[in-house]
């Protein structure tokens, strides 16, 4: 057994990882599994992308690129940030990188040290704990329930400041609750940041575009222009152009930050694929349309799947101001017991139930922080939502 370091002896598998796993399974055993777990979106990616991905390799664009991106595409990236949230970076102010799970960690990876706190409210997106766990800080979770929309208060934002908190990480809209902080909100938050110049913003966008009903989901470099210089603002094209699996994130801030983060990319992975970089200043600079388009189709599904979840015994959800995900409370079947006599006593134990019984894959909120609740995504064709809908409440009414 090869002896591993304490900070990777404190991460496990991601909890999408096991889950992919173990439905896989199952459907190679013959099983009809619906997967509402998925962090992948239903639509294809747009034609215009791939055909420039397939323009470049063709032209010869195999080579590696520069490690921060090649200048075609930090400048998309400028622009884009320009368009969508007012804010004006330097070329040196920006990365491209495998991913946005990769700027965020490089910006972990390059800032914290042993015992350092990062701020994470909950419900959050699980990697930003192993992400930090694996940097040797600590996550600082606060609790965000549903009675505060699932979102930071300033108050306990200030409450779990201490002398040792590095960041605070804050996703709009966030993942998995659907929840978007207002202008408003966000003014808030800032305030208590302007009294703690120490603290780094670590702003996670990813699903800014995809918002319901003309919501736009700022991000707080945009609102406090005074948090600019200790924020990085990262996104990328994988939620808002369905490129998930093309791996390009990005992140802006500071160049002396930018710069550390780039020294690590250099000696970890290198530059982000040269063909997919190409695909991305296809996706930021072609039409932009596609981006309401298709928010309207995904509230069309959020509705359809909010109001059959609403009739199944013991869940309720409320609908989202963005993502693709429903977080769905599930405290009417904690205590339950299934036919088998099985109690249901978290919502992990729901989740199990859910896949082995009803061949529907969700994930349970304990993996995000929050109990009880699933999350499911409406990210899929209305045929699959409706049959995942029949599954969901058969499940629920045969707990007893
Ligand atoms: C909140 C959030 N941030 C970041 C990521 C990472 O996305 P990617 O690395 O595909 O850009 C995800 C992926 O699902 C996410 O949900």
């Amino acid at each position: 057994m090869p002896v591993l370091s304490p900070s990777v002896s404190q991460i496990g598998a991601s909890p999408a990882s096991i889950l992919r796993r173990r439905a896989r399974e199952l459907r190679e055993a013959g099983r009809d599994i619906i997967e509402l777990s998925s962090g992948n979106l239903d639509f294809a990616t747009p034609e215009h992308v791939v055909a420039a991905a397939h323009a470049a390799a063709l032209r010869g664009e195999t080579r590696y690129t520069d490690v921060d991106g090649t200048p075609e595409l930090k400048a998309a990236v400028r622009a884009a940030l320009q368009r969508h949230n007012h804010l004006t970076y330097a070329q040196d102010e920006v990365v491209i990188c495998n991913g946005s799970t990769q700027a965020l960690f490089n910006a972990l990876l390059a800032t914290v040290a042993q015992g350092d706190e990062v701020i994470v409210p909950a419900p959050y997106w699980a990697p930003y704990l192993d992400q930090v766990r694996l940097t040797g800080g600590t996550p600082v979770i606060v609790p965000c329930p549903q009675n505060n929309g699932f979102k930071l208060r300033p108050s306990d934002l200030r409450a779990a400041i201490t002398a040792r908190t590095r960041w605070l990480i804050i996703n709009n809209p966030v993942n998995p609750s659907g929840a978007v902080y207002s202008p408003a909100e966000l003014s808030d938050i800032a305030a208590v940041l302007l009294q703690h110049p120490d603290i780094w913003i670590l702003a996670d966008g990813l699903y800014e575009h995809i918002v319901f009903d003309g919501l736009h989901a700022p991000t707080l470099a945009e609102i406090e222009p005074r948090l600019k210089l200790r924020t990085l603002t990262v996104s990328g094209v994988a939620k808002a152009y369905a490129m998930m699996g093309w791996r390009i994130g990005y992140a802006a801030g500071p160049a002396a930050l930018i710069r550390a983060m780039i020294n690590i990319q250099s000696q970890t992975t290198s530059c982000a694929s040269s063909i997919s970089q190409a695909a991305a200043v296809a996706a930021l600079s072609g039409p932009q349309d596609l981006l309401h388009e298709r928010a309207s189709i995904l509230r069309t599904k959020r509705d359809l799947f909010a109001g059959i979840l609403n009739g199944c015994a013991g869940l309720s959800c409320e609908l989202p101001e963005g993502t693709f995900y429903l977080l769905v409370c599930c405290a009417g079947v904690i205590g339950k017991r299934a036919t088998d006599g099985r109690e249901i006593r978290t919502d992990r134990d729901f989740a199990a139930y859910l896949l082995e019984h009803a061949d529907v894959a969700v994930f349970p909120g304990e993996d995000f922080g929050l109990s009880p609740y699933i999350r499911v995504s409406f990210a899929n064709a209305p045929p699959t939502i409706e049959e995942a809908g029949r599954r969901l409440k058969r499940a629920c009414a045969a707990l007893q």
